[in-house]
């Protein structure tokens, strides 16, 4: 492969699957010229800091936390949506810094989050065949013959929607409201209300004493700015190439091309053919970049492009964001694990134990039972420490919002409970407990694991 010759449109010499076809070519050319000269929505430095801090999670010292919608919505797009995804992260975070021991980089699947690949290219209803739902970017969700062409000026409001949610998040995070004492309180409130508070309440009283310990040292918000804020990055699945081109500039300070969309973007395990266009853009952008990988990836395909996508090695460059569903990781992952390792590729290992857990009820809802998404987790966990590596992170669509789109849950939600808030644009997302919740128990897992291993250690 000519390893040399990338630019931001070297990817359109390549086979680009689920790409949506626009019936009017010179409109779409309009706001991509638009797009090139829109402010960037990421800076490069930022996105070179999360690059060094996924670099720490490679090291086995940090650990990744990414979250966030399956698909964002125009129609959805409300300031309290923005904050209860935000607030539930950082609550998970929270939990997590303390149960492993590491920071917790805060990735949110948000502000970009807006194209979706499909299955089938066309959705029957009834006697009726229309074009695919491709996420907002692309067209709109009525099942109508208009609402499914794709229409480039969605681009624009995504882009528009994209920069507001950003500006918010940033005012969060350094604000005042990202504080962790406020995050604490948070949960402190999220545990009172919980059906399953006993279970989550040693955690958090250790928290809390940690707390006041460490006010009682003279460690508050005031004296160390660790404590108001925190860092929080942005990603979305790299899907549509032209877009993502147009947002693509040469960064000042290194002469190295980032795409400006988010800090961290990913590709597809639909879109991971190692000689398509999505791996050749993505092999050229100095992003953190993600690489979904599902049951068909076999061991040789993922070292190819592991060399294409991060042939310098660098740690925190690549994440592996494993996705096989519960009944099929302890197949699947541990010849992965075993040949990147053999052949010393630096990378982040991630769970998303969504992806591969969803079915379709004969009610016609799609759904994932909390329990599967838990055992992935948990298996993940365990295939790594048998394998000698670190799990580096999770990756879950989950909303601040109360829906009623995942099975069970401390809640106990049925399959006749999901028609109460079902919501989601696209797959089913963890409702705000539901997610705490799983937080909780992955605390759990990992306290659990470390302390066996500080016995090991001590009685070694
Ligand atoms: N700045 C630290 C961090 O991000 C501590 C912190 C402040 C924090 N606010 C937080 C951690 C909210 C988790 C959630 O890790
Ligand atoms: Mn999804």
């Amino acid at each position: 492969m000519a390893q040399n010759s990338w630019t931001p449109q070297s990817w359109q010499q390549k086979p680009a699957r689920q790409m949506p076809e626009y019936p009017d070519q010179a409109a779409l050319d309009r706001v991509l010229s638009q797009l090139r000269t829109h402010p960037p929505l990421v800076f490069a430095g930022e996105a070179r800091n999360l690059q060094d801090a996924l670099g720490q999670v490679a090291a086995g010292k940090a650990f990744l936390l990414q979250g966030g919608d399956c698909a964002e919505s125009f129609a959805e797009f409300h300031p309290d949506k923005i904050r209860d995804t935000f607030r539930v992260l950082l609550q998970m975070a929270v939990v997590l810094t303390f149960a492993a021991g590491v920071p917790v980089v805060k990735v949110g699947r948000i502000a970009g989050q807006f194209s979706k690949p499909r299955s089938d290219d066309f959705e029957t209803q009834g006697d009726v065949t229309l074009p695919s739902y491709r996420g907002d970017n692309i067209n709109a969700i009525e099942f109508t013959p208009e609402a499914r062409i794709p229409d480039p000026q969605r681009l624009l409001m995504g882009v528009a929607q994209s920069a507001a949610t950003l500006n918010l998040l940033r005012a969060f995070a350094q604000g005042g409201y990202a504080d962790l004492h406020n995050v604490h309180r948070w949960m402190l409130g999220f545990i009172a209300d919980s059906p399953a508070s006993e279970k989550y309440e040693g955690l958090a009283q250790r928290i809390s004493e940690t707390l006041e310990f460490m006010a009682a040292c003279g460690v508050t918000s005031d004296s160390v700015p660790q404590l108001r804020g925190t860092d929080f990055y942005t990603s979305h699945e790299a899907l549509h190439l032209p877009f993502e081109q147009a947002m693509t500039r040469v960064d000042s300070t290194s002469g190295d091309w980032y795409d400006t969309s988010a800090h961290m973007l990913w590709i597809g395990d639909r879109t991971r053919q190692l000689d398509g266009a999505h791996v050749e853009f993505m092999r050229g952008v100095k992003n953190p970049i993600g690489l979904k990988c599902g049951p068909s990836l076999e061991p040789d395909d993922l070292l190819r492009l592991i060399a294409t996508l991060n042939s310098a090695n660098i740690p925190g460059r690549l994440t592996l964001i494993a996705r096989f569903g519960s009944d099929k990781i302890a197949d699947k992952l541990p010849p992965l694990i075993r040949a990147v390792k053999r052949e010393g590729a630096s990378v982040v290992w991630s769970s998303d134990p969504m992806h591969g857990n969803t079915i379709k009820l004969q009610s016609g809802y799609k759904t994932r039972p909390v329990d599967r998404i838990l055992e992935e987790v948990k298996q993940f966990f365990a295939i790594h420490r048998a394998e000698g590596t670190h799990a580096g992170g999770v990756h879950f669509e989950m909303t601040g919002e109360n829906v009623t789109e995942c099975l069970g849950g401390a809640q106990g939600l049925k399959e006749v409970d999901l028609v109460d808030r079902y919501q989601t644009a696209c797959d089913p997302r963890l409702n705000a407990s539901q997610a705490l919740e799983l937080a909780f128990l992955i605390a759990q897992g990992i306290r659990d694991e470390r302390m066996k291993d500080a016995g090991l250690a001590a009685s070694a």
